[in-house]
């Protein structure tokens, strides 16, 4: 349970609050390189933390992340003219380019410097394997792009999709920390063969970690003789990374599913997911037929997530097709800002708490003047070998602390280790 500020305080993210501020300090995703495709096409609408904002790609393949509405009157940037290195508005022609600067105020005066004195919105952005990533926080701030094991795989190692979740962001995050319900919410009784640790203990025990990139969540299943663990991660400020459809006792890659706020009661869920050792195979998208071209998800509330209830007594444990679905409506219909003070925690809401605490600790020392954790100031040689998320079997004497210890951040710093050398260790 939270209480009324403090929900208020990590659910609320426009300019100028704390979580606004806190998110504003990282790299997030702002949308998928599809939506922008070739230079000088249409722009696309992004909202992001309460802003509305354009995307477009310029003559020479620059992006720009600009706010909506021209500076001259507001009229919509989104209907410009794409052209010769700037978005033009339909207006009176005012141009603008990547960086937010008035290149043209055609129907002022011939010898008018006033464009000169104007700046417009303007965002960095950086492109990265189907993914545009925006900053916006402060300029004299900003950060160096996370050199992620995501973002530096090949092209063809990887996949992303996109969709809108209306409800709050931390409700769609709070799932990605929250193992327990994979016994449940995301059971297919006709399909069990790969779960039989998820239907045999549905109460695993859980460990968490603080770490210099947010906290490892670890939760253990009882199996037979053995522990099942499975590793998945809270990243700032918005990612969690998941082992998502990877088999047991696989270092193969994980998915990272990450949940910007669009505002506060919406925002974009991208299924990020990669394989270090082999491209994707066409069912790893099947996620994208249960998305409409304009990203909002085909079952929603207004349809009751087209829920099957013969399917439900016999197929699966929602009657609910695809497990984007199963999380949308679990946490969709929790309202479009879940009041915390009502909710009634247990034991399995360990992992969801410790994200939380880390969170709020962070927004509320950012509001005090202490740096936030995980900025990156100095490019990463490797990529974090550390943030790494699997599900593997370990006798139940061994501790999985000594048989991963190469996930430890000290173990990184000094020695990470490559994927052929963690996969030896692990077996
Ligand atoms: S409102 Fe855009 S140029 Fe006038
Ligand atoms: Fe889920």
């Amino acid at each position: 349970m939270l209480s009324r500020e403090d929900n208020d305080l990590i659910t609320q993210t426009n300019q100028g609050t704390p979580m606004g501020n806190l998110i504003r300090r990282y790299w997030v995703p702002a949308l998928l390189s599809e939506e922008v495709p070739h230079n000088d096409c249409p722009p696309a609408r992004v909202k992001l933390m309460g802003e509305e904002l354009v995307a477009f790609r310029d003559s020479q393949g620059r992006i720009g992340l600009i706010g909506e509405h021209c500076s001259h009157r507001g009229t919509s940037l989104f209907f410009g003219r794409n052209e010769e290195c700037g978005l033009r508005c339909i207006y009176h022609g005012w141009k603008f380019d990547v960086d937010g600067n008035v290149l043209e105020t055609p129907a002022e005066p011939g010898q008018s410097d006033y464009a000169k004195k104007l700046h417009h919105t303007a965002y960095p952005t950086h492109e990265a394997n189907g993914v545009i990533y925006a900053y916006l926080g402060a300029k004299e701030q900003q950060p160096l792009f996370p050199n992620y094991e995501w973002t530096q795989v090949p092209l063809e190692h990887s996949y992303v999709t996109k969709c809108l979740l209306e409800c709050n962001y931390l409700q769609g995050l709070e799932g990605e920390c929250d193992s327990s319900h994979l016994s449940f919410l995301h059971r297919n009784f006709t399909n069990e063969s790969n779960q039989p640790v998820y239907k045999g203990d549905p109460a695993p025990s859980y460990d968490t970690q603080d770490t210099d990139f947010g906290v490892r969540l670890i939760a253990t299943r009882n199996f037979e003789d053995q522990h099942y663990v499975r590793f998945s991660a809270f990243v700032m400020p918005v990612y969690g990374c998941v082992p998502a459809g990877r088999k047991t006792n696989e270092l193969e890659g994980y998915e990272i599913h990450t949940y910007v706020p669009a505002d506060d009661t919406h925002c974009w869920r991208y299924d990020i997911g990669f394989h270090r050792g082999r491209v994707v195979n066409p069912e790893e998208v099947h996620r994208r037929k249960q998305i409409n071209p304009d990203y909002t998800k085909v079952c929603n509330a207004r349809n009751n997530y087209l829920q099957d209830r013969h399917k439900q007594k016999t197929l699966s444990f929602t009657g609910i097709d695809d497990f984007l679905n199963h999380d949308g409506c679990a946490t969709e219909s929790m309202g479009a800002i879940f009041d915390r003070t009502k909710e009634h925690l247990g034991v399995s809401d360990k992992a969801v708490i410790a994200v939380r605490r880390f969170l709020l600790a962070s927004a509320k020392d950012l509001t005090n003047g202490k740096e936030p954790p995980h900025l990156v100031s100095e490019q990463a040689k490797n990529w974090f070998p550390h943030i790494d998320c699997f599900a593997h079997l370990v006798p139940r004497h061994v501790p999985w602390q000594k048989k991963f210890d190469f996930l430890t951040d000290s173990a990184d710093k000094e020695n990470p280790m490559s994927y052929a050398a963690r996969k030896k260790a692990a077996s």
